[in-house]
């Protein structure tokens, strides 16, 4: 844990993040990722004369690599130069064309088995945490910071911006996406990955697209109509793009509608690289390629990990593919180029990062503030919270609240500085032995609690004794029990959205015995609340990262006034999800006992989380975007300026007696039939006591477009838009309705 107080930790948040953001931050970097620091034509000429002088062998050389792991039955050792991580693309010394050295992933730096003893790394919260900030500055911080880390460990590449819609809230990588909603989540993921090529990293976006699940994810179609793709996930990654300017996308393990990700034309060619007009480079998942021709004709430019394929396709079958005329050695160009591109523009031939230490201390402050604004408090009966100063026992409960905060696993699992907190080795099928470390990070919440409450006596129960701990609540002023849901890659979450070990029933006797009980949540999603009816207080924490802790704590005591926003929502039921039974879980073993290939219709098409639940009635156990605050907001005096655009402006007044910020959100309703409403803009405003300010919210048209498939364009359709200016996808304080021309515009 870093040595910083508290209160220190958050007033260099506070400066880091004053002022546009990370400015301080961004000025301790070198320029090189400044987008505008090499004119286009003069990038494109660099990188035509480059490629002009490399051999077909040295381009292709450029086209894959191994995972930067020795591994198997007779592992081979790493190719010189390698970091141990991710993954390794050998450069070309003679041209000055730097190796690529990459590193997992969108929460922090890895370190994938302790293959670099020791080296650990700042944890931001998860994904769907940052997100939940509603804040593209927090993102576009932590952006920088794991940016910053990556490139003081000597890494140029960060595979990080994950940009998939949570379609399904049982999917085991949640916890690493940025919500349901594609402007939410595109702008979070696009903030990320911007402020981490401002470190003169490269980062990814990933994983294109549609990986929605991790059951069967190499062995299904996710199949989906072309214009509720565009509208739904291809639109998150595409203003995640649009914002980010990745240099590099990585295909996903799935196929859509019948073909892999990371051989699809349609994905890869005709919307990404066509519509789009994207210039980097498509680098495949780690085994995720399946193919020479098809994969080099329809758009893949990179085989990654190529150990875990099961042949060298991007290697020698690619240059015999080359020789037999299959593929055309301008493609092989194209391939290198764009590769080429992405590392000039982002500096990277300007000479490997110099490895240094990172500044931890500062890099705290930043997960702290991005934990601290995406803690999300659903509930507050009777204002219970914040606990007052003079609350004089509190009994913490449960959730190994006595060690850490909990973290995700798979392969964007960070290793604290430091070493875990503690550890526990998972077994689920599915799941390999290597990524089934449930780890803890520092520090306790319970010594966070201790330290935030000084005069309270502040006791602690494990809660595997329901009984006891039951007890031991209604012995105290306040119980605080912990809950967790673990989630990894590789497996979709382990008892689906029920809280496994009985910690249900925890919750439901602590809260019985002792009338003050407030829940804390450390979960990748959605979790059911059967107990919620009668517990007064809780609070999302979701996986809080290295600062989690302190966040939470400082939640509890009021010192922060919380403001994050669910980006997803959460189900009454399972009964009221597009796929009840999770697809795929229910398939009979086939031959060999392994599970068949499978396909997956998302009926839902684009109405994916809260526009589902409209239009199909349900009543969510919390809304998209529903979140409390310790202060009070009052919205008023619309005015909606619509015709060709959208703005719509108002009021918006913190009538409360502390400080606090709000999330303004705007939704509008199409006028087509049937339509659901669409989040169409948001702002984040931190307001004073008593403090008014004029909002301004811009709609992104494309949220008021249906997409078009046979005129490849978006239209919008004439006629009267309901908007909706409000604190959640239901909860709204102002209403109107804007009359839209008719136009199309280009994807
Ligand atoms: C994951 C990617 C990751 C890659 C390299 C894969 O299993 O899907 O997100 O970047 O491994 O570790």
């Amino acid at each position: 844990m870093s040595g910083s107080s508290p209160s220190r930790a958050r007033s260099l948040a506070r400066a880091l993040l004053a002022s546009g953001g990370l400015l301080a931050l961004a000025a301790c970097a070198a320029t090189p990722g400044d987008p505008n620091a090499l004119a286009a034509s003069d990038l494109d000429a660099r990188v035509a004369a480059t490629v002009a002088q490399l051999t077909l062998e040295e381009k292709i050389g450029l086209l894959h690599g191994p995972m930067a792991l020795s591994f198997g039955p007779t592992p081979a050792p790493l190719p010189e130069g390698a970091i141990p991580g991710a993954g390794y693309i050998p450069g070309v010394p003679r041209l000055g064309i730097p190796a690529l050295r990459e590193t997992d992933a969108g929460i922090g730096v890895t370190n994938p088995g302790g293959v670099r003893p020791g080296d650990g790394a700042t944890s931001l919260p998860s994904g769907l945490a940052v997100a939940a900030t509603w804040s593209p500055e927090i993102a576009r911080a932590g952006g920088a910071m794991i940016g910053r880390e990556a490139a003081d460990k000597g890494f140029n590449v960060l595979l990080a911006g994950p940009a998939n819609l949570v379609r399904e809230p049982r999917n085991g990588r949640n916890f690493e996406y940025p919500g349901e909603d594609p402007l939410l989540g595109g702008t979070i993921a696009g903030a990320a990955i911007r402020g981490t090529q401002e470190q003169g990293v490269i980062s990814t976006t990933k994983h294109y697209a549609l990986n929605s699940q991790e059951t069967g994810r190499q062995i299904l179609s996710a199949n989906i109509e072309e214009a509720a793709f565009r509208e739904s996930d291809l639109l998150l990654f595409e203003i995640a793009i649009e914002i980010g300017d990745p240099g590099s996308v990585m295909c996903a393990y799935n196929q859509i509608n019948g073909q892999y990700a990371c051989e699809n034309a349609f994905t890869l060619n005709e919307v990404l690289k066509g519509d789009w007009g994207y210039r980097g480079w498509v680098m495949s998942d780690w085994g995720a390629v399946h193919s020479t021709v098809d994969a080099a004709m329809n758009g893949l430019d990179q085989q990654s990990g190529e150990q875990l394929d099961a042949e060298p396709y991007f290697s020698t079958l690619l240059l015999d593919a080359v020789r037999a005329g299959e593929v055309p050695e301008s493609r092989i160009d194209d391939m290198a180029g764009r590769i080429l591109r992405s590392m000039f523009r982002m500096g990277l031939d300007d000479g490997p990062p110099t490895p240094r230490p990172s500044d931890y201390e500062a890099h705290a402050a930043v997960t702290q503030a991005a934990a601290e604004q995406a803690i999300v408090l659903l509930k507050n009966d009777r204002g219970l919270l914040p606990l007052p100063a003079s609350t004089a026992s509190i009994a913490v409960i449960g959730g190994q609240a006595d060690k850490g905060v909990l973290s995700g696993g798979g392969s964007s699992q960070v290793w604290p500085v430091g070493g875990p907190a503690a550890m526990a080795v998972m077994e689920y099928p599915g799941l390999p032995a290597a990524f089934g470390n449930r780890v803890f990070h520092p520090g306790a919440p319970l010594d966070a609690i201790r330290e935030t409450f000084p005069s309270a006596v502040v006791g602690f129960h494990d809660g595997a004794d329901v009984r006891a701990a039951a007890a031991a609540a209604a012995e105290a002023d306040v119980a605080i029990v912990f809950a967790l849901q673990w989630a990894t890659e590789f497996v979709d979450v382990p008892g689906g959205l029920t809280l496994q070990n009985e910690q249900d029933a925890l919750i439901a006797a602590v809260a019985a015995a002792n009338p003050n009980t407030v829940v804390v949540l450390e979960t990748g999603g959605p979790v059911l609340m059967p107990w919620l009816d009668e517990t007064p207080a809780v609070l999302e924490a979701w996986y809080s990262g290295t600062r989690g802790a302190q966040a939470i704590a400082g939640v509890l005591s009021g010192a922060v006034n919380p403001s994050g926003r669910l980006p997803v929502t959460f189900p009454a039921s399972l009964e009221q999800l597009p796929f009840p039974v999770l697809p795929g879980s229910d398939l009979p073993p086939g031959p060999g006992g392994a599970t068949p290939f499978f396909e997956i219709d998302y009926v839902e098409g684009a109405d994916v989380g809260y526009r589902w639940y409209e239009t199909r009635g349900h009543e969510p156990l919390f809304a998209f975007g529903h979140g409390l605050s310790y202060t009070t907001f009052e919205y008023g005096d619309l005015e909606i300026d619509d015709g060709r655009t959208l703005a719509v402006s108002f009021d918006l007044t913190n009538t409360g007696d502390r400080a606090g910020a709000e999330v303004a959100q705007l939704y509008v309703r199409p006028p087509q039939p049937g339509e659901a409403r669409r989040l169409a803009g948001f702002a984040k405003v931190a307001l004073e006591p008593g403090e008014t300010r004029r909002v301004t919210l811009t709609a992104d048209r494309r949220l008021l477009a249906q997409f078009d498939v046979d005129a490849n364009a978006w239209r919008v359709d004439a006629g009267g838009y309901e908007v909706a200016v409000g604190r959640s996808a239901i909860a709204t304080e102002l209403e109107g309705s804007a009359e839209m021309r008719a136009e199309s515009f280009a994807p």
